[in-house]
């Protein structure tokens, strides 16, 4: 699905990511995980266009995609949930979803995909009709993700899911992205500065620090989680 080698980016005359290698499966959910300013976000963005790679292969269904726009990255199904949310603040929640469905042509099918995202998030079910700005930050960030399912992605990468939410609706966002992936084999490429939790759903993990992949592992290889603060906070293996 995802394919990236020896990705290299930054900002200015700051390397930011050196020498990425990534492979995301069909149907995995696959972490990024590392410190503040480790490159995450800009992985994320360069990966969906945002920014364009100084050097290095981004290969998406098989086709090189480096330096495309974002918009069209997105039409063909490789949706980011960015840092911080994304939602209008002003409009409902309905109207939110909406616009995540708009470009969709099986009108039929959408209805249905709605019905489907209203019961994996009950909360935008009973707010509906109000407006999305009064709902909470954890709130905010299932109608972020609900909408970007809404636009059918191959692919979805979201970016820190868990950042300013409460332990238990973290639990929450993850059960609902972990269902999801099981009921729609949906790929998902998800960023966290916490390894915690992440040992339970992920397929793949990897670390990353000051820029470059320091660990690569299946999760079904790490039998023990000290691997995993051990490349993360860079003791000596
Ligand atoms: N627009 C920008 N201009 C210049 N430098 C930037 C810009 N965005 C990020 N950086 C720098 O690039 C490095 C990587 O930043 P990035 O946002 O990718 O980190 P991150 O891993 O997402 O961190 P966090 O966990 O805090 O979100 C940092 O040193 C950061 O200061
Ligand atoms: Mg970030």
């Amino acid at each position: 699905m995802l394919k990236i080698s020896d990705l290299t980016a930054g900002y200015g005359r700051l390397n930011a990511l050196r020498g990425i290698d990534l492979t995301v499966g069909k149907s995995e959910i696959a972490f990024v995980v590392g410190p503040n300013g480790a490159g995450k976000s800009t992985l994320l963005k360069v990966i969906c266009g945002l920014i364009k790679p100084w050097g290095g292969r981004i290969e998406f269904e098989q086709s090189l995609i480096n330096g495309q726009p974002p918009e069209k990255l997105c039409r063909e199904g490789l949706v980011l949930v960015p840092e911080g949310r994304s939602i209008f603040a002003s409009l409902t929640v309905e109207e939110n979803l909406a616009l995540g469905g708009m470009g969709r042509k099986d009108k039929d099918v959408l209805e249905g995909d709605l019905e489907k995202v209203l019961t994996t998030f009950p909360i935008l079910r009973s707010r509906y009709k109000g407006v999305a700005g009064h709902l909470s930050g954890g709130e905010q960030q299932q109608l972020a993700i609900a909408r970007a399912i809404l636009q059918q992605p191959a692919l979805i990468m979201i970016d820190e899911p868990s950042l300013g939410l409460a332990p238990l609706m973290i639990d929450e966002v993850y059960a609902s992205l972990k269902a999801l992936n099981e009921s729609t084999g949906m790929t998902l490429l998800i960023i966290e500065q916490s390894t915690a939790r992440i040992l339970k759903l992920a397929h793949q993990v990897n670390v990353l620090r000051n820029g470059e992949i320091v660990l690569s592992k299946r999760t079904s290889e790490i039998d023990d989680p000290k691997i995993l603060e051990e490349a993360y906070f860079g003791y000596a293996a």
